[in-house]
C-alpha cells in the first residue's frame, strides 16, 4: 500500500508537529509519513524535533513562494498541515493543493479568527470578551484568513482565574488531540465527511458544562456552514 505523504509547516515550538509525529509512530495515523517539515523561521524549535526523528526539514522564507511549491512537488506531497505556521500560504500553493491543506487555530472559529488573531493575542481577546469557553479548530485552508470550512473543534472551559498563558496551555492540549484526528481523516480521504458533519470534541473529565456548550456549538456550526 502506498503511503500518504505529509508536509508539515511550522514557525515555532512544533508541539503540534510532535503530536502528529508521535501518532504516526504509535500507529494511530496509519499509512502516513511526514515527508518534509518546512519552517518560515530559522529558529523554530520544531526543525530540531523533525531532525531528531530523521525527518527532512528546511527553512523556506515567505518571499520564496516558488521554492515552496517546487519543494512540495519534489517530495510528492499529498496533504499539507499548517501546525503553528504564522505566515500566509502563497495562492499558487493553495490552488495546487486545494482541499488537502488543514490548519490548526487556537480558538473556536468563527470566533476569534482572522487578521491579527494569532498566538497569545487570541487568548487575550477571549479573556477580554468574558467568554466562558474557548478551544481550538482544525479547518480547511482557503485563500482567506481562518475562513475555510471548520472540520473539528475542541472545546475547553475558561476559568475565572485564567491568564492568557494558562488558557493557552489548556487549548494547546486539545489542539494536539484534534489535529491528530484531522490528519488521520486527511490521510484516509475523509475530509469531505468532516466538511458535511464537523466534529466537536470535549475533554471527558471536564465538569464545567462544556459538553452542553459543545453540543450547542455543533448545532451552530451546522447552521453557519449551510
Ligand atoms: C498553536 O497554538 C497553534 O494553534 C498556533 O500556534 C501555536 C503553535 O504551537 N497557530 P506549536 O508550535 O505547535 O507548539
Amino acid at each position: 500500500m502506498s503511503l500518504f505523504n505529509l508536509a508539515v509547516l511550522i514557525s515555532g515550538s512544533g508541539s503540534n508537529l510532535q503530536a502528529v509525529m508521535d501518532a504516526i509512530e504509535s500507529g494511530s495515523i496509519p499509512n502516513t509519513v511526514i515527508a518534509i517539515v518546512i519552517s518560515n523561521r530559522t529558529e523554530a524549535y520544531g526543525l530540531e524535533r523533525a531532525g531528531n526523528c530523521g525527518i527532512p526539514n528546511m527553512v523556506i522564507k515567505k518571499d520564496e513562494p516558488e521554492k515552496l511549491l517546487d519543494t512540495l512537488k519534489a517530495y510528492d506531497i499529498h496533504g499539507i498541515v499548517l501546525a503553528g505556521y504564522l505566515s500566509i500560504l502563497p495562492p499558487e500553493v493553495i490552488n495546487a493543493y486545494s482541499g488537502c491543506i488543514i490548519n490548526i487555530h487556537p480558538a473556536l472559529l468563527p470566533l476569534f479568527g482572522g487578521k491579527g488573531f494569532y498566538g497569545i493575542k487570541v487568548h487575550n481577546a477571549v479573556l477580554a470578551s468574558g467568554a466562558p469557553y474557548s478551544g481550538a479548530t482544525v479547518h480547511l485552508v482557503d485563500c482567506g484568513i481562518d475562513t475555510g470550512a471548520a472540520l473539528i473543534r475542541g472545546v475547553v472551559p475558561v476559568y475565572d482565574d485564567d491568564t492568557a498563558e494558562s488558557l493557552q496551555k489548556r487549548v494547546l492540549e486539545v489542539e494536539h488531540l484534534i489535529l491528530v484526528q484531522a490528519v488521520k481523516a486527511l490521510a484516509e480521504g475523509k475530509i469531505g465527511e468532516l466538511i458535511k458533519n464537523p466534529l466537536t470534541v470535549v475533554n471527558d473529565n471536564d465538569k464545567h458544562g462544556v459538553r452542553d456548550y459543545a453540543k450547542e456549538l455543533s448545532e451552530l456550526a451546522d447552521v453557519l456552514l449551510k
